[in-house]
């Protein structure tokens, strides 16, 4: 056991004076990892700019991370030239850049609350095709138009999913997560798709969704062992049986 740990352990101590040394340690150990551990920092910030609009706030992403689903995507997109895609919660960039290998012709934007992402984004894919952008900054808020839009581990809180009281959804709210539906909704194109995947609630639910069928593809819907909560946040199911990806109608 390293000391780190060690020191976590110290918690849960039958003796007084063990969980004591515990509570005086640990506020320390906060104070320096908020200064020499500059993701970390950007998640506090991040959290006191934001408060209830931060939903995940973990950062944690991977290339690749959802083949099937991107196969799928790229395949209902390949009559459209320069399809615009929208990785939505982008975190550090990785997702955008599995989509601009998928489609190779594509216009990606990213975007994420977290200012530190947004930099790390920039830095690492400085391609003219991606374009990075803070969730909150007025060109965000102004575009449009995309072809396809990516809510990929991004509308779900850890407080819902993992804390032993979680009959009700209260890190992240259905009402905040339809309000941000309804959004995106607005800059999808008619015939465009809206893919969700590691979500607290169901897309169904939502009341634009009446205007969306789902993309008709094996494994399109899938099985996560995850909470599911309902319209009014209470935790209807352990696991979750979902559809990913949907066709905006109209076009
Ligand atoms: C777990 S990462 C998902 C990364 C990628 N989409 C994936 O699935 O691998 C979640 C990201 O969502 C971002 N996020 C949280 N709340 C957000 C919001 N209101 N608007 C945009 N991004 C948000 C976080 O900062 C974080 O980088």
């Amino acid at each position: 056991m390293n000391l780190k740990e060690k020191i976590k352990s110290f918690r849960h101590s039958d003796h007084f004076h063990i969980r004591l040394i515990y509570h005086l340690l640990k506020p320390l150990w906060v104070i320096r990892r908020f200064i020499t551990d500059t993701y970390y920092r950007s998640v506090v910030i991040t959290r006191l700019q934001h408060r209830m609009k931060y939903y995940q706030r973990s950062s944690f992403t991977m290339p690749d991370r959802y083949p099937l689903v991107f196969a799928a995507c790229a395949q209902y997109l390949q009559a459209i030239a320069h399809p615009r895609l929208l990785s939505f919660g982008c975190a550090t960039g990785e997702e955008a850049a599995t989509l601009g290998k998928y489609m190779p012709d594509a216009e990606i934007t990213g975007t994420d609350v977290n200012e530190w992402c947004i930099k790390a984004c920039k830095n690492k894919y400085s391609d003219s095709r991606f374009v990075f952008l803070l969730r909150d900054s007025d060109v965000y808020n102004k575009c449009s138009g995309f072809d396809a839009i990516f809510c990929m581990a991004v509308f779900q809180h850890t407080a819902n999913r993992l804390n032993k009281n979680n009959e009700t959804a209260r890190g992240l709210t259905f009402s905040q997560f339809e309000e941000e539906i309804n959004i995106l909704d607005t800059k999808l194109n008619p015939g465009g798709l809206l893919v969700i995947d590691n979500c607290d609630f169901s897309f169904e639910d939502t009341s634009v969704a009446r205007q969306y069928k789902p993309l008709e593809f094996i494994n399109n819907r899938i099985s996560r062992a995850r909470p599911l909560f309902d319209p009014n946040n209470r935790k209807i199911a352990e696991t979750q049986n979902n559809y990913r990806v949907f066709v905006k109608e109209g076009k």
